[in-house]
């Protein structure tokens, strides 16, 4: 139950100190009931705001297709739209607001997840999880065949740092050297461009194909769209 001002500003309606003219312009209802008191507790499920149901009342879970060329910043750099422009504008004002889980850089396509809620971020962000994110790339020259062992070995350190990655799978597509799949247990920063970059072969493309069980290709989005998904998906994974 929250108070009817606390639910407009919760659910990205208005500010807690704008809610007082929504709630006297009779804009919110419980069933025919008109609130008019900014204190009444209310079930978010039941309240009707200019006669529709709050979405989402139980915190979004939701995964975009991002498109190159968006930042997953909150605020617009050197003119780059974000991928906040591509969802809802409501998602952005509710309290807390949505946010990616995790980031993909701004050249990089693909699959990211999106939610409110706080201990769901925090518990998929979490370095110890290591949920396996699946990249489709393609190279500017063909990665050379040692690359294979170099990554699964856990003995490759990303220059500049110094823990060594944990293993990751390189699966190089047998017909064409500069295309393949790259699977990783962890999130460093532009880590595929910069591994691959290490052996000689720069990322022309990269697309995030898979997190966990969950694919890309499953979701039928187009770039730039998304859509809900069911947050067990990751909760009941190990
Ligand atoms: N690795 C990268 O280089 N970029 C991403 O966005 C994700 C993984």
């Amino acid at each position: 139950m929250l108070r009817a001002d606390a639910l407009l500003s919760r659910f990205g309606y208005c500010s807690r100190r704008e809610a007082a003219a929504w709630i006297r312009a009779g804009r919110i209802r419980l069933g025919h009931e008109t609130i008019t008191s900014p204190s009444v507790k209310l079930d978010p499920a039941r309240v009707l705001v200019d006669g529709e149901p709050v979405p989402f009342v139980n915190g979004i879970f939701a995964a975009l297709y991002k498109p190159v060329g968006y930042t997953c910043s909150h605020t617009p750099e050197n003119g780059a739209p974000t991928i906040y422009e591509l969802l809802p504008p409501q998602w952005s004002a509710r309290n807390p607001a949505v946010q990616s889980i995790g980031r993909l850089d701004k050249e990089t396509s693909g699959l990211l997840l999106l939610s409110d809620v706080g201990e769901l971020v925090h518990a998929l962000t979490s370095p110890r999880r290591h949920i396996q994110k699946v990249y489709e790339y393609r190279t500017v020259s063909p990665v050379p065949p040692e690359a294979t062992a170099l990554f699964v070995s856990g003995r490759f350190t990303l220059r500049g740092e110094k823990t060594p990655c944990l293993p990751a799978s390189l699966e190089q597509d047998a017909a064409d050297p500069c295309h393949g799949l790259i699977r990783l247990h962890e999130g460093r920063y532009h880590q595929v461009r910069r591994m691959l970059a290490a052996v000689g072969s720069p990322v022309a493309e990269l697309t995030r194909i898979a997190i966990g069980s969950l694919q890309l290709a499953s979701l039928s989005l187009l770039p730039g769209e998304w859509t809900p998904v069911n947050p067990q998906l990751f909760t009941d994974a190990p």
